[in-house]
Parts: structure tokens; sequence; C-alpha cells
């Protein structure tokens, strides 16, 4: 299972790179609003630094601002990936770009009919988002559950990005169910590392340890 992080922050993005278990980066609006400097300059740089699929999206509504603003996120790096809203201009833009070669992942999806929708229009990804799915009482997994067996009925090749996880049983739960990958804020990441048990542990082994070396010396 891949794992990618969902912020627009170079610094975060650098120190999990560092650990080698970052496999790509996912950004939107929001994201990327909150940091400081030229938005195509920030991406440019979070491609280097993952060499990996990196989203970036597009904010025009219509077909044919997509378009435009998907050839723009194309061109700052081979790995940048474009984000489409799943929207009917969305999906025919999806279907455009992807049919000239450029990845887009369709974002924004609640259901499996339009997961169904993002795969016919040749999406590389699509972007199911669970955390908002459960923040209105409905199982975000669940939709997860359904896109894994409608895209292995008829084998599409459109890689599932569970999106809008908000803690690590979010992506534990994902990878059970076969999902491809899933995208989590940096603070997630962290919290995959904690277990109570291993600190303790790791604590008795130095302690037992340096008491023999005390013996010794
Ligand atoms: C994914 O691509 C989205 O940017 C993201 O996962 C949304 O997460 P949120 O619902 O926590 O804002």
């Amino acid at each position: 299972m891949k794992l990618f992080v969902d912020t627009g922050s170079i610094k975060d993005i650098e120190s999990i790179a560092a650990l080698g278990i970052l496999d790509g980066v996912t950004t939107n609006p929001s994201l990327l609003a909150k940091e400081p400097g030229d938005f195509r300059q920030n991406l440019k740089r979070i491609c280097e630094i993952v060499k990996g699929p990196v989203s970036g999206e597009v904010t025009a509504t219509d077909f044919a601002g997509m378009l435009q603003q998907g050839h723009d996120i194309a061109k700052i790096d081979a790995h940048m990936v474009v984000k489409v809203p799943l929207t009917r201009d969305g999906i025919r833009a999806c279907k455009a770009l992807s049919g000239e070669g450029i990845r887009v992942n369709v974002t924004l999806c609640f259901s499996a009919a339009q997961a169904l929708l993002a795969a016919k229009a040749g999406a590389s990804f699509i972007s199911p988002f669970v955390g908002r799915l459960d923040d209105i009482a409905t199982n975000g997994m669940e939709l997860i559950r359904e896109i894994v067996a409608i895209y292995s009925n008829y084998e599409f090749t459109t890689e599932i990005l569970v999106a809008s996880c908000r803690h690590p049983i979010h992506i534990v739960e994902a990878a059970k169910l076969g999902a491809d990958i899933a995208t989590c804020p940096p603070a997630v990441i962290e919290q995959m590392f904690n277990h109570p048990l291993t600190n303790i542990g790791l604590e008795k082994f130095l302690k037992d340890w340096e008491k023999t070396q005390a013996v010794k010396a």
C-alpha cells in the first residue's frame, strides 16, 4: 500500500520523505493557500523532494478553464497529477487530459456511482473522502469496500486513493480492504509510529544494557 501525505508544507514533506516511507503528496486549494510563496514553485519543490505523484488541484469549475489549468499544472513537473472535482465538467476534463497522457486524480468523491464515472473517464486516481463521510454519520470505509469491489469486477486500473484519513485506523482499514493508497495529514503519519509498549520496551532494554555495562566496568 502506498502512503501519501496530504499537505502543502515543504518542511513537513521534507521531514516525512527523510523517513523513506513516503510515496506521494496530495494538495488541495485549502492546503496550498496556507503556504507562503508561489504555488507553482512550491509544487515544483515538492516534486523534487518526493519524486512520486504530487496532486495539484484546478480551481476553475468549467471544462475549458479546467483544461487550461490542468495543462499549466502538468507543465510544472513530470510528477504532477492534475486534480479535478467530481462534477460533470471535471469528468469531461478528466477524459480529455487522460487522453493526452496527463494523469488525473478525481477528487471530492462521496459515492460508488461517482467512482465508476471517474474510472470510465480514465482517471489515474479516485479520491473518496472517508473522514468527511464519517463526519456526517455515514461509514466512509463502506464506500472504499464498494469501490474496491466494483473496480476489481471490471479490472479498472484507476488507483483508489483513500483521502480525508483522520487517524491511523482509517489507514489500517483502507489497507485491509486492499485500497492502493491512503493520504493523510503529517500528524497522522506521526501517530502511526506511536505505541506505548514500544517506548516501555525500549526503555527497559536500554536500562538492562546499561546495568551490564556498569558491572563490566
Ligand atoms: C485529499 O486529496 C484531500 O486533500 C484531503 O484528504 C481532504 O481531507 P480533509 O477532509 O481532512 O480536509
